[in-house]
């Protein structure tokens, strides 16, 4: 069955048992379900994490179910629940394994009389993945939260049979109970019908909100204060979601993480997800924390031949060349690092003076703004045009075809709700050639080693690299500043 079709079968699931299984919703009672993600965790083939939000304190259930929603397969699974009060809040979390390959599900999530419902479809392991990616709606109203829901709706209607998709960080402003719940008005909707792969910003890191929001398996994860790293294989692909927020940017124990665990995969792709971006020509990039990323998480890349980086943080669109040792190289030879845009309405302006400072031109390919203005693409020798078809919310498409994989990006626009698509590459390679070189255990806990050599690295390359960048932008970031009121 095309994917597209049981897409949209299990969405019909969803109505189909709300109203024809005898299910009760949440609304008869004062008991609200609501911030329901279903996630990535473990084997993507036959695990499943579940969480979701009471406003008060009641069971942890969940009801598993195949065929159209008629047969009821919870008793034949293994799930494990939690639930704790989080901020005046009931945080659920329920790790479902034992689902077969290839599966549509659909759940329901409740205290045993309250329910709300969603949908997923398990790995079939099959050498065809396709996902959407957007980050940084990072809103705070309602309104701001709707225009980012507009974004990945529109994602959705372009790739309906996406497998996943991966959120790169800033769900919110502030974290707080009011901005979750706006997303969850926003987006619970989408989420029902989605197995999501979170990536923690420095927005949502607050007093550890994000690693109270999602069901994931961090037992291999390295520090974990203010997010979590984690990896799947999805059919042919791996996937390294990295956490940004810990030590500055990434300590020495989250580099050694990540070289363990691309080493531990013969999958054809290795893709990276994380918040912070090295290149960037944004406000952002020229703090050392991002700015070391083009150092230490490249260096991983290099060694291990991670084929694409993808982050957030800096709220523009960028594509780089292919590097190895931050020069450009064959496309199927290095590493492809995209800055995924923000799919949500607070955007940043090109910083002109970046542009061979941090980094050098020769390595840029396709750079978007997204804000109105003077400046807003790259056209291979500038940064100063402007076009109003760039606008508006950034969303991107990935598909894995067997050896090739193709990233389209879109904007929607503000003005005329249109699609205007932003950039499409594609990288061709031969697959079977990866091997696993790594097969010990790669669990290493935050410890104060790691924090002191992870500062002396910073330290290190700030005062050898970043320094010097820095004091040549000086008079740049202070005109700045003095025309903006911001650096
Ligand atoms: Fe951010």
């Amino acid at each position: 069955m095309k994917k597209s079709l049981k897409r949209a079968i299990s969405i019909l699931l969803c109505f189909a048992m709300l109203f024809c299984a005898g299910i009760s919703t949440s609304a008869a009672d004062d008991v609200v379900i609501s911030r329901i993600h279903c996630t990535v965790y473990g084997d993507t083939a036959t695990q499943r994490g579940i969480s979701w939000y009471t406003n008060v304190e009641t069971d942890t259930q969940v009801k598993v179910y195949t065929l159209l929603g008629l047969v009821d397969v919870t008793d034949s699974l293994t799930i494990e629940t939690e639930c704790e009060e989080w901020d005046g809040n009931y945080m659920h979390k329920a790790y479902i394994s034992g689902l077969t390959a290839g599966t549509t599900y659909t759940y329901k999530v409740g205290d045993g009389s309250n329910w709300e419902t969603g949908t997923f479809t398990t790995d079939n392991g099959d050498n065809l993945v396709n996902f959407v990616v957007v980050a940084d709606i990072q809103a705070s109203s309602l309104e701001n939260f709707e225009k980012g829901k507009a974004t990945i709706e529109a994602a959705f209607k372009k790739m309906p049979y996406a497998d996943f998709y991966a959120n790169l960080g800033d769900f919110t402003n502030d974290s707080t109970n009011e901005e979750w719940d706006y997303y969850a008005e926003a987006m619970d909707a989408i989420n029902a019908t989605q197995t999501i792969v979170p990536v923690a910003g420095n927005h949502d890191s607050n007093s550890g909100w994000f690693n109270n929001m999602f069901a994931l398996d961090t037992t291999e994860s390295v520090r974990t204060n203010n997010g979590v790293n984690y990896s799947f294989d999805y059919g042919n692909v791996h996937v390294a979601v990295v956490n940004t927020n810990d030590n500055i940017s990434i300590s020495n124990a989250q580099l050694t993480w990540l070289e363990n665990d691309m080493n531990s995969t013969d999958a054809d792709w290795k893709i990276v997800f994380m918040h912070k971006s090295p290149y960037s020509l944004g406000k952002d990039i020229k703090w050392p924390d991002a700015c070391y990323l083009q150092e230490s998480l490249a260096a991983v890349c290099d060694k291990t031949n991670v084929d694409l980086v993808m982050s957030g943080h800096d709220h523009m669109y960028l594509r780089t060349k292919a590097l190895n040792d931050n020069k450009v190289v064959d496309q199927k030879d290095g590493t492809t690092y995209v800055l995924a845009g923000t799919a949500g309405s607070k955007r940043y302006e090109f910083r002109t003076f970046i542009l061979n400072n941090y980094f050098s031109q020769d390595i840029l390919e396709v750079a978007v703004s997204q804000k109105s203005g003077y400046g807003n693409y790259w056209d291979g020798e500038t940064l100063d045009n402007a076009d109003t078809n760039n606008i508006g919310g950034v969303f991107n498409t990935v598909s894995v075809v067997g050896g090739a994989l193709k990233l389209d990006s879109y904007v929607l626009v503000d003005e005329t709700g249109e699609l205007n698509q932003i950039d499409s590459f594609t990288i061709v390679k031969a697959t079977g050639e990866n091997t696993v070189t790594y097969t010990g255990e790669n669990v290493q806990k935050s410890d104060i080693i790691d924090t002191l050599s992870s500062f002396m690295s910073l330290a290190q390359y700030s005062l050898g690299t970043w320094l010097g960048m820095f004091i040549k932008t000086l008079p740049d970031l202070i005109s700045t500043y003095i025309e903006t009121g911001t650096f």
